[in-house]
């Protein structure tokens, strides 16, 4: 069974990301043979800044190297380093019918909040298409906003497949209910995009700046306080155990600790959680020719995989002598 999955470059990672994304792909190296990449062409769609993307990229590989990814067992490359992704994604534009990608919920959210549009971005799902056909992905795992382009894939795949014969492999989105959305600070959707974000990494100073930002009701320390849609409790899911969770609830039970006491239990929390990878990332961070050397060594083994794709696809759709 084939995994694949991608994270663009375009921000600092933040735990919507890694409890969304980069937990269940990092988990799935024991499930299958996993295939995964730095989405740097999707990037280019928001990121207009040569060092910002460079960096971010650096970023997101020492990231994944730090939270476990074994380029050994899994194949982890940069996505503009294996560059036949952008032919597939040509061939298969001829086969992705406008109407789709009209619909597509992420291209009208981004253009709702204000992103200028251009046709990268709207074209963006083609090119996702072609990352996970290309490969011939079974399973790819990701957060719930991505679903739609997965649908999307299978949707191309078909049309594609009902013109030139049984060629792309149908795939399947993973989600882990548990944990579909993970609310950012002001409640919506944690997203890069909208600066509601708590970073993974982040200095012990920013990490708590941004938890004590959390977004609550202003009930008062001397009376007892709802957990069921407090954001502080949303993310605390994320972190405690049962037992840790009743208790929590007990304190929001009773009068006489505020929302900033939960929020500080919380960053206790998130700080736990992370530091057992802070050694091996400030290591790589140190090292970046390793990193290189690491993420060449992937895209290598995803070449081969790559143009044997698609000198099968060109060979069917007419482009071989
Ligand atoms: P962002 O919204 O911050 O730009 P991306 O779109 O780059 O994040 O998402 C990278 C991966 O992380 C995707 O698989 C996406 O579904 C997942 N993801 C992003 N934000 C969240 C979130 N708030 N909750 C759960 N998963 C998320
Ligand atoms: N669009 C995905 C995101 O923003 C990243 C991505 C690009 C991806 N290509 C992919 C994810 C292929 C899964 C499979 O999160």
């Amino acid at each position: 069974m084939r995994i694949l999955s991608g994270i663009q470059p375009s921000g600092t990672i933040h735990i919507g990301n890694y409890f969304g994304m980069i937990k269940k792909m990092i988990e799935s190296q024991d499930k299958g043979e996993l295939f995964a990449f730095i989405a740097s062409y999707h990037a280019l769609t928001s990121v207009k800044d040569k060092e910002f993307l460079q960096n971010n990229i650096f970023e997101a590989a020492v990231n994944f190297l730090s939270l476990g990814m074994d380029p050994e067992k899994s194949t982890f490359w940069v996505q503009s380093d294996v560059p036949e992704v952008l032919e597939l994604y040509w061939i298969l534009s001829n086969h992705t019918p406008m109407g789709l990608l009209e619909r597509a919920h992420s291209y009208k959210d981004k253009t709702a909040r204000g992103q200028a549009t251009n046709h990268g971005l709207f074209s963006y799902p083609v090119l996702m298409a072609a990352d996970i056909l290309l490969f011939d992905s079974n399973i790819v795992p990701v957060g719930k906003d991505q679903i739609q382009h997965v649908e999307m894939t299978r949707d191309i795949a078909n049309t594609f497949n009902n013109t030139y014969g049984d060629i792309l492999t149908m795939p399947e989105a993973l989600v882990d209910t548990n944990v579909a959305t993970v609310p950012g600070t002001d409640g919506a959707k944690m997203s890069k995009s909208y600066g509601n974000t708590i970073d993974m990494f982040g200095s012990k100073k920013i990490t708590k700046k941004q938890v004590m930002k959390i977004v609550t009701d202003s009930t008062e320390l001397d009376q007892p306080k709802e957990w069921e849609n407090c954001n502080v409790y949303k993310l605390c899911e994320l972190f405690m155990c049962e037992d840790e969770l009743l208790e929590l609830q007990q304190r929001y039970a009773t009068p006489g600790e505020g929302y900033g006491h939960f929020k500080l239990s919380l960053l206790d929390k998130i700080n736990e959680h992370f530091e057992p990878y802070v050694q091996k990332r400030e290591y790589y961070i140190k090292h970046p020719d390793e990193v290189k050397d690491i993420l060449k060594f992937g895209a290598s083994k995803a070449k081969k995989i790559a143009q044997t794709k698609i000198e099968i696809i060109r060979d069917v759709v007419g482009l071989c002598k």
